[in-house]
């Protein structure tokens, strides 16, 4: 009996000469990363906790955002520009923070970098950093600290300080993992001490027994975490990994200049929900007092569109970004961050909007039976 061929994710990604003549959407390139990972990086990057349903739902949950474009606008310049704490952007996209990214290249967090400096993107850096932080700050382009408070302060304070020193505009305070969680897929991850304490190199030397209990995440974290490492740096804080609008406010009143709604990408709270559904309340409750970010799930310049629409004022990729690191180092990081500017402006232009202030709530379709029947999401 003749074997039918299952079809491949883009029939056209397989020809010839098709990487050079097209950036490849996102499950292509999710495809061509995968030929280039171990068994061990592919499970630590793609699996979820428990029954990754979180996982599922976050990407889910954009698809289900629909859209109601405007039209009779003249749309021949788009500017998808904009200022997040400070720092200027080329566009609302930013780059996660992923930790060992030396499990999928060589180069690691450097080569990222070096790609998202390409675009003068921003590069959100993990506390679990592969590379010494010089390298990335090498990289040239804006960049922000993302900050696991260990359970050892002082070291907290050490990776902090040299990220301030080293050009770091904002630190981002992961809440949402006070431990990590298990995932089922990918239960232990190897690997060697250089790539886990790149920028603590006095633990290096195996002869500390205390250095995985210093190291590990701390589990008491509280408002006051923020204000400590505002102080204590200098820099603006962003609270990252809030789902519930009480949390967004405690967090703004203890001194957070903005709040990341996510779900760590489907990688703590199994069920917790989609990212996109938490965050029209919380940016209602935020308001003007501080900036939303959000992630998990973003995959195409709609999707940014759309958290645009719900009231964020920016986007933060994940696992899209690495699938480009695996399959082309910076190259490949530059090209996703090429594509999802592409894709945003061509989704701006379509939606009728020219700058990223125009995008506001007027472009979700209409819940029935709210008030004014409009969705929910502030204009921002
Ligand atoms: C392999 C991997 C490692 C991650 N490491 C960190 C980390 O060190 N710190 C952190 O705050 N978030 C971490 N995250 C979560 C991301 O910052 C982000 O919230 C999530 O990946 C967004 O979802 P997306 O991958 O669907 O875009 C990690 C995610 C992945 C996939």
């Amino acid at each position: 009996m003749m074997e039918i061929p299952a079809p491949s994710p883009d029939p056209l990604a397989d020809r010839p000469g098709a990487d050079a003549a097209r950036p490849l959407d996102a499950r292509s390139l999710a495809a061509l990363a995968h030929r280039h990972l171990s068994a061990d990086a592919l499970a630590y990057l793609e699996t979820g906790t428990g029954r990754e349903t979180t996982l599922r739902a976050n990407r889910r949950a954009w698809d289900r955002v629909a859209l109601r474009p405007r039209v009779l606008r003249d749309v021949t310049g788009i500017d998808p520009s904009t200022t997040v704490l400070g720092t200027e952007l080329p566009m609302p996209v930013a780059v996660a923070p992923v930790g060992y990214q030396r499990m999928f290249h060589p180069d690691g967090e450097a080569a990222t970098a070096a790609g998202a400096a390409a675009h003068g993107v921003l590069h959100v850096v993990s506390t679990r950093c592969s590379v010494p932080l010089q390298q990335v700050a090498a990289g040239g382009g804006p960049w922000w600290f993302q900050v696991y408070v260990l359970r050892d302060r002082g070291l907290t304070l050490a990776l902090v300080q040299a990220a301030a020193g080293l050009g770091a505009q904002a630190l981002v305070l992961t809440a949402d993992a006070p431990v990590p969680a298990t995932k089922r897929r990918c239960p232990t991850l190897s690997m060697p001490d250089e790539f886990l304490f790149a920028n603590l190199p006095e633990l290096v030397a195996a002869s500390d027994p205390d250095r995985w209990d210093r190291t590990t995440q701390a589990p008491d974290l509280t408002p006051a975490t923020i204000a400590w490492l505002a102080e204590r740096s200098g820099l603006p804080v962003a609270a990252k990994g809030v789902l519930h609008p009480d949390d967004a406010r405690v967090a703004v009143t203890a001194g957070a200049r903005a709040v990341v709604v996510s779900n760590h990408g489907g990688r703590q709270l199994d069920g917790a929900m989609a990212s996109a559904r938490a965050l029209p309340a919380v940016a209602d409750a935020i308001g003007d007092t501080a900036l939303v970010l959000v992630d998990g799930g973003i995959r195409s310049g709609v999707d940014v569109l759309r958290a645009l629409a719900l009231g964020a004022r920016g986007v933060l990729v994940g696992r899209p970004v690495i699938h480009g690191l695996a399959a082309q180092g910076s190259t490949g990081v530059a090209a996703v961050l090429d594509r999802f500017r592409t894709e945003l402006v061509e989704a701006m232009r379509l939606a009728g909007a020219t700058r990223v202030p125009e995008v506001g709530a007027d472009l979700l379709e209409p819940i029935p039976g709210q008030a004014g029947q409009e969705a929910p999401g502030g204009t921002r």
